[in-house]
């Protein structure tokens, strides 16, 4: 039998639910004693004062009755046979039906001598024997009330806990998706630009991952290695700007188209101007500087070595690697080992030396990502 019903004799106006047998507002007591007689009449004292009380006669018999009851306070009685009143606390603060219960330990020995070891092994409180019943009373009331009152805390950090993890989980999704909207908009942007310029073909996405990996062999922070990723997707957007009989020419272009096309750099900037996301504002960089030269014969602003943005310093490298290795109406592709003795035979004039040999190291992982992104041919 369950033990809510067990011991249940209660006075009138307290009666146990239907449900659990426990009594509706008591609070629930357990006693632990090996003499019966010494249950019983606590058993008797506790229910006239309305608590719903359940008792045990052993240790062993403690621990499961307070798995079943979920006790408020446990009266415990320190000497009995089997495991005693310490190892019964210990169990019971380890257990969590049994953790915030409020323990009061009873012992015949001398109370002064116990009682460090009792709150050590977990006790709120030492009584001695024999029981003074008014003192006994009081104990239970205050350790009840203490009780309750370290519940109410508990209930109200779970409660504040549930709502601000409510609240993250919220923010967390808006924040979610507005990043994901903004990427898809950065996505389709960059396809726009591409579209218009299909010769290219995959070149948009070659040459972010290009970066990519030169930011990674540069020792770029993870964030870093990501935001040029993104941004450098959108290093050509300006191409939108630029008239189809230049941009779509077959042939070479004239000097004056040369500089209608230059101009892709700065309406990429324009366009992209102005804005105070980190990801946007990093594309407008790079869609400005992407064609600067390190030695200052680059356009359109012909700045020199580290007064060029390091992501365009970089954008610039993976753009001239699959510029060189993909076929163009007017020229043939060269393979990737060509590409990378022009890169380095041009170190220090188009481009950053050091971004030169971080894509040297990481020569492999572009070989792959050009397998994986074939130029169109
Ligand atoms: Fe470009
Ligand atoms: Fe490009």
């Amino acid at each position: 039998m369950d033990c809510r019903y067990q011991f249940w004799s209660g006075p009138k106006g307290s009666r146990p639910s239907a449900e659990t047998g426990r009594k509706v507002n008591a609070q629930t007591v357990l006693i632990v004693d090996d003499d019966s007689m010494t249950r019983q009449m606590l058993t008797d004292m506790l229910r006239l004062q309305s608590y719903d009380v359940h008792s045990a006669e052993s240790g062993e018999d403690a621990l499961r009755k307070a798995k079943e009851c979920s006790p408020d306070l446990i009266l415990l009685d320190l000497i009995m046979p089997g495991i005693d009143g310490y190892e019964v606390a210990s169990q019971l603060r380890a257990d969590p039906a049994s953790r915030q219960a409020a323990i009061i330990m009873i012992t015949g020995r001398d109370v002064t001598r116990e009682k460090t070891r009792a709150l050590e092994a977990g006790a709120d409180d030492l009584l001695s024997k024999p029981i003074c019943m008014a003192e006994l009373l009081a104990r239970v009331r205050m350790a009840l009330n203490s009780k309750a009152y370290r519940d109410r805390l508990e209930n109200e950090r779970s409660v504040l806990e549930a709502e601000v993890s409510r609240q993250t989980a919220a923010l967390r999704l808006a924040l979610d998706e507005s990043a994901a909207a903004a990427l898809e908009i950065v996505r389709r942007l960059a396809l726009a630009a591409e579209f218009r310029d299909d010769s290219t073909g995959a070149h948009v996405e070659r040459v972010s991952r290009y970066a990519q990996v030169i930011a990674v062999a540069m020792d770029l922070s993870k964030e870093d290695c990501r935001l040029i990723r993104l941004a450098s997707t959108m290093h050509d957007v300006g191409k939108i700007g630029v008239p189809d009989d230049v941009l779509k020419k077959p042939g070479k272009l004239t000097p004056q188209e040369t500089a209608v096309m230059q101009q892709h750099t700065v309406i990429g900037e324009r366009i992209l101007q102005g804005s105070n996301v980190s990801l946007v504002k990093t594309a407008s960089e790079i869609a400005l500087y992407h064609h600067e030269w390190w030695n200052g014969k680059g356009y359109p602003h012909q700045l020199i070595g580290e007064n060029i943005p390091r992501f365009a310093r970089i954008v610039s490298v993976a753009d001239a690697i699959d510029a060189m290795t993909s076929s163009r109406p007017y020229r043939q592709p060269v393979s990737l080992n060509e590409a990378f003795i022009e890169l380095e035979a041009m170190s220090g004039q188009q481009f950053d030396p050091d971004v030169v040999l971080a894509a040297i190291r990481a020569k492999k992982d572009i070989a792959a990502i050009q397998l994986e992104f074939r130029p169109a041919t």
